[in-house]
């Protein structure tokens, strides 16, 4: 397969990370969810509008040690490029990244809590994890940026991977159990919260038909962390079975939902899916089919919560044996996927229409070196949004992916997604053009009286 092939970003990072392997690499506001769609003269900006940047905690924060990925990234054979190690050691650095985000101008701040760290063994809740969350929290309020809390973002802990991850039948109490630990502690803090980031991506992946050698080595990865944690099926929301963890993920949000509906604490509770903007091509297409499978259950579960998140960064040309590849000469991004910040607009729209509920855009974003391509990307994405507000759909959030160039998953640190650079060597944080750029506009539309 060559790149710019039939290859999007997801399926070259699996490939980045099998190829490493294969090399040798280390192996071992509180607003009120209100209804949809209602006509707002001009598109601007409404009051309250949510500016702001993305990270996750596995992402950034650095020594995430109890986590099954941690655990994935270091057994032989792993299809991950390289370990996740100090990340962006955010753990100890959040206090100056939220002041840095705050002084660009953005007005929130999305971050994951980590469940491997709060609850390292089950039914064990440290408190001191907890703190560490109410502290990050607290910083947010302190520079009047508004907390939107993942509950899970790609990671869990290592005991929950070993009793089988979400293909365990008991996955979604153990989920609403950490909730409502964690709802309790920090819950008077959050202004904005999604139990579980982009469950749908294991649907999304199965549609990418990835080939048989890397669908076996991460089998093979899979089967060496369970024999190193003594378990009969290791499985991990990145790398499970994904038939076998759609009604766990489905019953898991439900159930969380309630749970965090409960307080303390009066704010809206969603999911935030990955929503590729799918194109028809040629007759016979599998659109149709690819929407059912990825994204209907999906969208239902949202429609019967506050809100959808939306997180989208491409397009992809669905023709009748299943995607195809972008244009001739298309421009691609450094994941490999189509340079098309127009697929915003077109999500907002889709997911609004079958949800009827309000948007939060909860990830966009763009994996280059090129940072000027990253500002002509935002300008596109963020006129989208614009748009959809002129045509009355109730968008409520840009927050951008990322704030910093962290940890992409199998592919370690080399897309670089951030606003902000991170030196790997010394953690100092260079600002880029784009973080201006965008921090400016969310500074411009900027209604601070009606943020919170
Ligand atoms: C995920 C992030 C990831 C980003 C860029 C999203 O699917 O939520 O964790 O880093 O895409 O690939």
């Amino acid at each position: 397969m060559k790149v710019g092939g039939l290859l999007n970003r997801r399926d070259l990072l699996a490939w980045a990370g099998l190829a490493a392997a294969a090399l040798g690499a280390p192996s071992m506001a509180n607003t009120a969810g209100g209804a949809a769609n209602s006509k707002r003269p001009g598109g601007a900006f409404p009051p309250g509008f949510l500016w702001g940047v993305a990270t996750a905690g596995h992402q950034v924060e650095g020594s995430n040690t109890n986590s099954d990925v941690w655990a994935l990234e270091h057994v032989k054979p792993t299809i991950f490029a390289e370990s996740s190690g100090d990340a962006c050691d955010q753990y100890h650095r959040y206090r100056e990244d939220i002041a840095l985000l705050a002084s660009l101008g953005f007005n929130s701040y999305r971050f994951s809590l980590e469940w491997s760290r709060i609850e390292p063994a089950p039914g064990e809740y440290l408190l001191a994890e907890l703190e560490h969350y109410r502290r990050v929290l607290a910083a947010c309020h302190e520079h009047g940026v508004a907390p939107v809390v993942t509950f899970n973002h790609g990671t869990t802990p290592r005991w929950f991977a070993a009793l089988g991850g979400w293909e365990n039948p008991q996955s979604p109490e153990l989920f609403a159990k950490y909730c409502e630990r964690v709802v309790q502690h920090l819950g008077d803090l959050i202004n904005v919260a999604s139990t579980l980031n982009e469950p749908n991506i294991p649907m999304v992946i199965r549609w990418l038909k990835l080939p048989p050698a890397l669908i076996a080595a991460q089998a093979g990865m899979l089967r060496s962390a369970a024999s190193a944690s003594g378990s009969e099926r290791f499985s991990s929301m990145l790398a499970g079975d994904e038939q076998k963890m759609q009604p766990q993920l489905l019953r898991a949000h439900r159930d969380a939902y309630t749970v965090l509906k409960s307080g303390p604490g009066k704010f809206p509770v969603g999911v935030n899916l990955a929503i590729i903007d799918d194109q028809a091509v040629g007759p016979d297409s599998q659109l149709d089919k690819k929407r059912q499978e990825c994204y209907a259950a999906w969208l239902d579960a949202a429609a019967q919560s506050d809100y959808v998140g939306v997180q989208t960064y491409g397009r992809s040309l669905i023709g009748k044996d299943g995607p195809v590849q972008p244009p001739a000469g298309a421009e691609l991004t450094q994941m490999g996927e189509e340079f098309y910040p127009r697929a915003l607009a077109n999500t907002i729209r889709y997911a609004a229409a079958a949800t009827r509920k309000p948007v939060y855009v909860t990830e966009n974003g763009i994996a280059t070196e090129d940072d000027a391509r990253r500002v002509a990307y935002i300008k596109v994405a963020v006129q989208g949004v614009e748009q959809c507000l002129a045509e009355g759909i109730d968008v409520r959030s840009y927050i951008h992916w990322s704030l910093l160039d962290n940890f992409e998953w199998l592919f370690g640190f080399r897309p670089k997604f951030g606003l902000v650079a991170v030196d790997r060597k010394t953690q100092v944080r260079s600002i880029k053009p784009s973080a201006h750029f965008l921090g400016a506009m969310a500074r411009e539309h900027d209604d601070r009286k009606n943020a919170f």
